[in-house]
């Protein structure tokens, strides 16, 4: 009976494009995928954008789009990452789709019903500079548990806790600094302390999948048990979840409370669901159906920073919900580059995955490199330039497309294409080579990618001692040794239709050039391997992949130019040409008082300075800021002029100088202007340099 699996990754926020460590997740993911459908099984693998949450909120509210607009405009750059590296996705969804929006709302129905929902009224971090609760990202602090510093107020990036905004030491506003003031709200909760949930947690995250596999990675239970078992005096940290966010948010709405909205991950992983079910729509399958089918598998690809959500919250969001379970999690590591920093969500990227592909670098080599490093344990990874070229270069074209490339021509020009007879010293290695396969399969099964690969480049060796000893190209020289010449470059032939097999679910691209080039069927696992007999005919052999170029490397890791056409900017503006420090210094920038303002009659843009620049007398400077400001809200206020600039006379007067302030280029759209202020301290007449 084929298996019928429902396979997810993670869904990225919608607030970026893609960087190197999703493209390592959505690798491991597609490697396993298109080794299932090798055995014969059925995947749908699907994914979304995680389209809610305040910081996608906010970060649309500063371009001046809508929050539908800003992640529709990020899914619309999805499509070049994702072919581009081969990941075959059957959907790619949204977050904010109908599907789960109504999935979320039913679960949470089912979860209510189950008395798992509690109310509480909170103390709420607010910013009384924005006037708004502030969400937990843009609250930050020293994690509570190991006290690492600059940690977001949901969970930590270093030791992994989850925990409240308000639980953090000397929180602090992201978004303009400040100490936030605690306020009262009434919050939703999923009772993970109700001991029903203890007790399924302490099973599930045990247990096994009707497969005899565990549920989760020995190494991922030892990280969660500390928040799930009880300490020596009884307690739990399992406290219960905060499920609600308070309007202004970019979510969904929680039925039967106005104003709320469920915390983006609640819904976020009930994405897994919705993608699903938008699929299953499309090609006409009842997902009621489908997901109550005791034979329906469902596995999701993570990294380590998000264990919690989906070996904790998620299995007890379905189960409480009386769905189905995952049957198992899988958990890797971060991607490091050079021994460098993790390459995380919010920070650098390091190898920009369409630089790579702009460069012309085969993006099979990336998925063969980092498959030749991946295993099935959270461990971090590390792509070294050298390493990466040496693997390519000496591995992958060096001992297997080799193979094809010494062997073709002879069966080309000397023997019409046709494959020959083997003798017993070939079929002996053919046989080696194709009772590797069930390894091979199992090493796929269990995400061991580094462990197959090696295993069929050791059969690639031997492939290659084979040929090293009987010297084709020499055979081809001498009379009378025709037929073991056929007999050779057959065995070679045979034995690369078996290794490419062995690499299909890394080699997708290339592995359906070489079918067409062998003019076989769709090489496949879980029956017997590829065998195409003498008198088969095969196509000419075409160069099937290049080695890696230093140079190539080198400017795939080469910081972009400073005199390089500047990129846009997330404003939309491009940084200007370089100039020079001479050029800076002319300009003379002054910390001045505002000691007056006022409307300019006959003017909608202006108002009327007066300035404060430490002088003997005040200046006046009129400035294009009336959409923005009050006259009075600027009075008292310090910013910095430009001092030096020659007085130019207006309709309304002399202006004697300029005032410094913040826009976007195009300022019909983004019509924000923001006068600069220097921190607290600075004095009327100093110089800004
Ligand atoms: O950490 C992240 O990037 C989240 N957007 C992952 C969500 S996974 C799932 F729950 F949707
Ligand atoms: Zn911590």
């Amino acid at each position: 009976m084929p298996r019928q699996l429902f396979v997810t990754t993670a869904l990225p926020y919608a607030n970026a494009p893609f960087h190197i460590g999703h493209m390592m997740e959505y690798i491991q993911a597609d490697i396993w995928v298109r080794y299932q459908r090798m055995m014969g099984n059925a995947v749908h693998f699907v994914c979304a954008d995680d389209a809610h949450g305040a910081p996608i909120m906010i970060a649309a509210e500063k371009v001046g789009k809508s929050p539908q607009q800003f992640v529709a405009d990020i899914a619309a750059g999805r499509k070049p990452y994702l072919d581009g590296f081969h990941i075959g996705f059957d959907n790619w969804h949204s977050t904010d789709g109908a599907e789960n929006h109504e999935l979320a709302q039913a679960i949470y129905r089912d979860l209510r019903a189950n008395e798992l929902i509690a109310t509480r009224v909170i103390a709420q971090f607010f910013d009384p500079e924005k006037n708004m609760f502030l969400p937990d990202r843009f609250i930050k602090g020293e994690c509570p548990k190991c006290g690492a510093k600059d940690q977001y107020g949901d969970n930590c990036e270093v030791c992994g806790a989850v925990y409240s905004p308000t639980e953090l030491k000397n929180p602090y506003s992201a978004l303009t600094g400040v100490t936030p003031v605690l306020r009262d709200s009434e919050h939703y909760f999923f009772k993970l302390s109700d001991p029903r949930c203890a007790e399924f947690l302490e099973k599930w995250t045990q247990g096994s999948n009707p497969r005899g596999q565990t549920h989760l990675q020995s190494e991922v239970y030892n990280k969660i048990k500390e928040w799930l078992l009880p300490d020596e005096a009884g307690r739990r940290d399992l406290g219960d979840w905060d499920i609600s966010r308070d309007a202004p948010y970019f979510g969904i709405e929680i039925p039967d409370a106005p104003g709320k909205y469920f915390y983006v991950w609640l819904d976020a992983p009930i994405g897994y669901l919705a993608s699903l079910k938008n699929y299953l729509g499309k090609i006409g399958v009842d997902y009621d159906t489908f997901v109550n089918d005791p034979n329906t598998e469902q596995y999701h690809f993570i990294g380590k920073d998000i264990i919690t959500f989906h070996t904790l919250f998620w299995p007890a969001m379905l189960h409480f919900s009386g769905r189905r379970t995952p049957n198992a999690v899988f958990v890797h590591g971060f991607l490091t580059i050079n021994s460098g920093e993790k390459m995380s969500k919010s920070r650098g990227t390091g190898l920009d995955p369409l630089k790579y592909l702009s460069l012309g670098m085969n993006p099979e080599w990336l998925r063969y490199y980092l498959a030749a490093k991946l295993n099935s344990r959270n461990e971090d990874i590390e792509f070294s330039p050298e390493d990466f070229m040496a693997r390519v270069n000496s591995d992958l074209v060096g001992k297997y497309i080799n193979i094809a490339s010494r062997a073709a021509g002879f069966i080309t020009k000397r023997f019409d294409g046709k494959l020959g007879a083997v003798s017993d010293d070939g079929l002996a290695l053919l046989t080696v080579l194709r009772s590797g396969q069930s390894g091979i399969e199992e090493l796929y099964e269990d995400r061991e990618y580094a462990k197959a690969l090696r295993e069929t480049m050791l059969l690639a060796d031997r492939v290659n001692a084979y040929v090293d000893a009987n010297k084709p190209w020499e055979l081809a020289r001498q009379d009378g040794m025709d037929l073991r010449l056929h007999d050779v470059c057959t065995v070679c032939i045979e034995a690369f239709a078996v290794l490419t097999a062995y690499l299909k679910p890394v080699l997708p691209a290339l592995a359906a050039q070489v079918e067409n080039f062998l003019n076989i069927e769709p090489l496949a696992f879980g029956k017997p391997s590829v065998a195409m007999g003498s008198g088969h005919s095969i196509g000419n052999y075409q160069h099937l992949m290049q080695r890696v170029d230093v140079k190539q490397l080198e400017s795939l890791f080469e910081a972009p130019a400073l005199t390089e056409p500047a990129k846009p900017l997330p404003g939309g503006e491009a940084i200007g040409p370089t100039i020079g420090i001479e050029d800076f210094s002319k300009l003379d920038l002054r910390i001045v008082r505002i000691v007056n303002c006022e409307a300019v009659e006959g003017s909608s843009k202006l108002l009327r300075l007066t300035i404060d620049a430490g002088e003997e007398k005040t200046r006046n400077v009129f400035s294009g800021i009336a959409s923005a400001y009050e006259p009075e809200q600027l009075i008292g206020k310090l910013t910095v002029l430009v001092a030096n600039l020659a007085p130019r006379k207006m309709k309304f007067g002399v202006s004697e100088g300029m005032v410094l302030a913040a826009s976007h280029a195009d300022d019909k759209s983004n019509p924000g202007i923001y006068v600069l202020e220097p921190s607290a301290g600075a004095q009327p007449g100093m110089r800004v340099r």
